[in-house]
């Protein structure tokens, strides 16, 4: 019987396309997924550091393998991703039952490292960063998984250190994938069935900054966009500073350009985000929603926002409040402040109570009550283009779709509706979903939005 593996993604999208590699290279080398860790001949973790709360996290799973490594001396625990980068060797201390610590630059070595495990019985901690020209030639090619939706990596790493960020310090300097790979890949997926998809990256829009005659990020988009049969396209995380005036007219000028930017405020404090290191101010911040709301009347702000910050004061907090009011978020991801090895801000003697956090963020998040629900629910009622995703996690034979908006929507309906865009009525709006209803005349219907 052929060998089994047991794999676990945390985090951002990075993981989950690093997931996807993993998962790629174990088959090469003959395994199969299992569908528990009980089961499994190898185990691996890929981990996030991003806050204290997820490294935390990751290691009391691994704890929670210990009896099963007790019970099979030979199956193999493994951990990769942002925490196996910060920690490396240091876990193989910490955790006497894993073997093997891969970083986040040499997923691509996994079936040798695996075979050292095994064969030698050794325990290996391999962390080394590449650079910039092995990474370029390492890039992974994405395989067909049958999804309508998917990932496309256009750059990687971060070089903008804010202050409290772990990312730059796990994921190594940023580098641009080149747009002629970029693009080939998802002419490639679209072949095989993909209707959307999501460019990411940790700092997307600075997307071809520090290599010469390479595309800007608008420039790429636009090509992506263009490929025929793409429904749809979508990206994510855009730093404000790096908002184009050319970015902005992309809404305005591709159709097939979903109406979303999730775009990360952190505070709406310039002094905070002077100690951020963000490289803008509140006003830069409003003006490019502004502009973004003239591109595209109908386009829905995401953002994420840290509460807390070391010194953050009452003022700077209500600063917050009133860009978060301002703004009208469709939905915030809210965090408290997190100390992060490595990282400037922690250095810093004025950290504040926990209680005063906490009294923040359920401020925060009280104000987002009033704003959030009552944008999702205007779509009660109304007849949208959604892109049948697969079938719904809810059961009961529905399927979920989404719409430009990003926001999922369950339904009754046909598998065979799977990778159209079918118009649907939103008849409920709840806290992360909505219901709708199709009905094969609604195709007559003249739809609100893009598809
Ligand atoms: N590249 C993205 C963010 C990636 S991390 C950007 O520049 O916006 C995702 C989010 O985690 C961040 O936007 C930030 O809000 C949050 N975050 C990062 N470091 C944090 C820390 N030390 N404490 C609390 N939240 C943090
Ligand atoms: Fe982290 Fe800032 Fe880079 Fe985003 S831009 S990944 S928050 S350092
Ligand atoms: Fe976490 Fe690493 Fe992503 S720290 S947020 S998995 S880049």
């Amino acid at each position: 019987m052929g060998q089994k593996f047991y794999l676990e993604t945390f985090g951002c999208q990075m993981n989950v396309v690093d997931s996807e590699q993993i998962a790629a290279l174990l088959a090469d080398l003959g395994f199969c997924a299992a569908s528990s860790a009980e089961e499994a001949d190898l185990i691996i973790l890929n981990t996030c550091s991003i806050r204290e709360k997820a490294e935390r996290k990751v290691v009391g799973h691994l704890w929670r393998f210990k009896p099963l490594k007790e019970a099979n001396p030979e199956l193999v625990i493994a951990v990769g991703g942002c925490v196996a980068q910060q920690e490396g060797e240091r876990l193989l201390q910490r955790l006497p039952h894993v073997d093997l610590v891969f970083g986040t630059h040499n997923i691509h070595r996994l079936p040798e490292l695996l075979r050292r495990v095994r064969r030698q019985r050794e325990r290996i901690a391999e962390v080394a960063f590449l650079d910039r020209e092995t990474r370029l030639a390492l890039f992974p090619e994405r395989r067909s998984t049958g999804e309508v939706v998917r990932y496309v990596t256009v750059m990687q790493g971060c070089d903008n250190f804010c202050t409290y960020c772990v990312v730059p310090h796990v994921r190594g300097r940023e580098i641009s994938r080149p747009s002629g790979a970029v693009l080939a890949e998802v002419g490639r997926l679209v072949g095989s069935g993909v209707r959307e998809v999501t460019l990411i990256g940790q700092n997307v829009n600075s997307y071809g900054g520090n290599t010469p005659g390479e595309l800007s990020f608008a420039e790429l988009l636009a090509a992506v966009h263009d490929i025929p049969a793409l429904e749809r396209v979508r990206f994510v995380t855009s730093h404000p500073k790096d908002i184009s005036q050319r970015l902005i007219d992309c809404y305005a000028t591709l159709p097939r350009l979903c109406r979303h930017i999730h775009l990360p405020l952190q505070s709406g404090s310039d002094r905070v985000l002077r100690e951020m290191r963000r490289g803008y101010t509140a006003a830069d911040y409003l003006d490019k929603v502004a502009r973004l709301r003239s591109a595209c009347p109908e386009i829905r702000f995401t953002s994420d926002i840290i509460v807390g910050f070391p010194g953050e004061t009452e003022a700077d907090f209500l600063d917050t409040l009133a860009v978060v009011q301002e703004v009208g978020y469709a939905d915030i991801y809210t965090f408290l402040y997190s100390p992060r090895p490595g990282t400037q801000a922690p250095l810093r003697s004025d950290g504040l109570s926990p209680e005063v956090q906490q009294e923040r963020f359920d401020r925060l998040l009280e104000l987002q009550e009033r704003i959030g629900p009552a944008i999702w629910r205007q779509d009660v009622g109304r007849t949208l283009p959604l892109l049948v995703e697969g079938e719904s996690r809810q059961g009961g034979g529905q399927l979920f779709g989404r719409t430009t908006w990003g926001r999922i929507v369950n339904f009754a309906g046909g598998r065979e509706l799977i990778g159209q865009v079918i118009p649907v009525t939103i008849t409920a709006s709840y806290r992360n979903s909505q219901l709708g209803e199709y009905w094969e005349s609604n195709a007559s219907v003249r739809c609100y939005g893009q598809g």
